[in-house]
């Protein structure tokens, strides 16, 4: 049965119908910290304090989503609550290499559900305006662009603002 389906489907976009190989999406774990930093710089450019993530992960552990497999960080997501309706997410990604196999749909689509579960309304979301990869990727799971941040980032780039309905 497992076989014949993996002849089937011999790659599979959804990396949990993957057999072979099965990462797991978690809560972040303090133990996660140092590989976080390094992608978060390698990805971003952006270098934060532990304190950082120790102080989003304390206010909201759920919102602080790590996909792992075998001890490496495949991508990450991570969120804050904006109020009673609203909750955002920070940072969201994933590492080089491992891109374009489902992995941030499934951290984006779980994230999402947790927020859903918790009554919220909508979940909001800033991207870079040279991002146009991850502006498409937003764009296609149903992100609509509501608006924009002049100098939103470090390095004085604007930000577009994009929400979604959950
Ligand atoms: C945006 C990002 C999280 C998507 O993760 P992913 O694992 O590649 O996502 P998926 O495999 O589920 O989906 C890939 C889709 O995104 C698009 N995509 C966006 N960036 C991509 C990239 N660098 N490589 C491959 N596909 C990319 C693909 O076209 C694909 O489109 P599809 O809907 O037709 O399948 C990831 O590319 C990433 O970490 N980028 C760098 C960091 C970043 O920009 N984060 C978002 C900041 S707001």
């Amino acid at each position: 049965m497992q076989v014949k389906s993996l002849i089937q489907n011999p790659k599979p976009k959804c990396p949990l119908a993957n057999t072979w190989a099965m990462p797991t999406l978690r809560p972040f774990q303090m133990a996660d910290m140092d590989q976080i930093m390094f992608q978060v710089a390698h990805m971003f450019d952006q270098v934060n304090p532990p304190d950082f993530y120790f102080l989003l992960h304390k206010h909201w552990p759920e919102g602080f989503l790590v996909l792992e497999d075998g001890g490496r960080i495949l991508g990450f997501v991570l969120g804050n609550l904006v109020s009673a309706e609203k909750a955002r997410i920070l940072i969201m990604g994933v590492v080089d290499g491992e891109r374009g196999k489902g992995y941030g749909s499934l951290i984006l689509d779980e994230f999402l559900i947790r927020c859903r579960t918790m009554g919220k309304k909508v979940l909001a979301l800033e991207v870079r305006m040279s991002n146009v990869k991850a502006q498409k990727f937003y764009l296609d799971r149903g992100y609509e662009t509501t608006g924009m941040q002049k100098q939103f980032y470090q390095d004085g780039e604007d930000a577009y603002l994009m929400e979604r309905e959950i």
